[in-house]
């Protein structure tokens, strides 16, 4: 029960294929008490999420990103139920149409913005708004989809995840010393809700990170993905802040595709 008497924030959640589904059923199954967050016309899905999730389901508390009273108001519902937090999973991301697939090059100023705006500037938002609940040992972790080469139609959410993984090196610099870690899991494709509605030549690029990775990569499993974030949400990561742990089945760490090489990796 790695995370038994922790009390998580999981943003995320809108159906059982979110990312942030697994998180929170992970954690639940390792002792974690949990509140979820959603926003707007997506809140029924959560709560019919949150319903698959426990007999007695987390609360649903109100959050949009773009939304300065969410924030405060999200940090006084947490307080006055519960005093203290010990972590927070940021899983919120969104790019509009034309900066996630469209013309790279021609994307509109305010689509770049609105990108950085929900992806990357709301896990600063995020972590400023709860760090005051956060104990000595908090823990923040957010998603991230590996920024250090360009992907076909990814576009500005690239650019965003770039930015994300920059806001991890600041946080960890300003939060360390109050006892706070933030750390990003940069995650292989998983059929989840944006990537099936958002992200065009998704298939194409789960499939080709199926055969490329040297442990093979599923990208209708996101339970990896979950014990990772559980781990860097439990106190068994204590030391490690500032970090983009890869669970992708190895993807990143390859130059050329595993076994394009004759004879490569075989131990005969
Ligand atoms: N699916 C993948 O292949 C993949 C890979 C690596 C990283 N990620 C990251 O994982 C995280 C979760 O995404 P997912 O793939 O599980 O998809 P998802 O659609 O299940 O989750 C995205 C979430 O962002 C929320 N969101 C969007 N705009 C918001 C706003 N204004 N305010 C608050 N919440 C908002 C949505 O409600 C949703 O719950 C994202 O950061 C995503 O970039 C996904």
């Amino acid at each position: 029960m790695m995370l038994q008497g922790k009390r998580l924030l999981i943003t995320g959640v809108l159906t059982r294929n979110s990312i942030a589904f697994s998180v929170a059923k992970e954690a639940l199954r390792h002792g974690a008490e949990i509140m979820l967050t959603s926003h707007g016309r997506a809140r029924s899905l959560t709560e019919r999420s949150a319903r698959q999730l426990a007999d007695v389901p987390p609360a649903v508390l109100e959050l949009d990103v773009t939304r300065a009273q969410d924030f405060s108001q999200l940090r006084t519902q947490i307080e006055d139920r519960w005093g203290e937090l010990s972590g927070v999973l940021h899983a919120i991301a969104y790019a509009p149409a034309d900066a996630l697939g469209g013309d790279f090059i021609a994307t509109p100023v305010a689509s770049a913005v609105e990108a950085f705006t929900i992806s990357a500037f709301s896990y600063n938002a995020l972590a400023g708004c709860l760090a005051p609940l956060l104990k000595p040992g908090g823990s923040i972790v957010g998603l991230d989809f590996d920024s250090s080469r360009a992907w076909p139609a990814y576009n500005w959410m690239g650019v965003a995840k770039a930015s994300l993984e920059s806001v991890n090196r600041y946080l960890a610099r300003d939060l360390g010393p109050r006892g706070i870690r933030a750390n990003l899991i940069a995650a292989g494709p998983i059929r989840s809700p944006a990537a099936r509605s958002g992200f065009r030549g998704f298939d194409l690029l789960a499939g080709a990170w199926a055969e490329s990775a040297p442990l093979g990569w599923d990208a209708a499993n996101a339970q990896p993905i979950a014990g990772a974030a559980c781990f860097l949400l439990s106190d068994w990561s204590s030391a490690i802040t500032g970090e983009i742990v890869h669970v992708d089945g190895g993807h990143h760490a390859l130059a050329l595709p595993a076994g394009q090489l004759p004879s490569q990796g075989r131990a005969d």
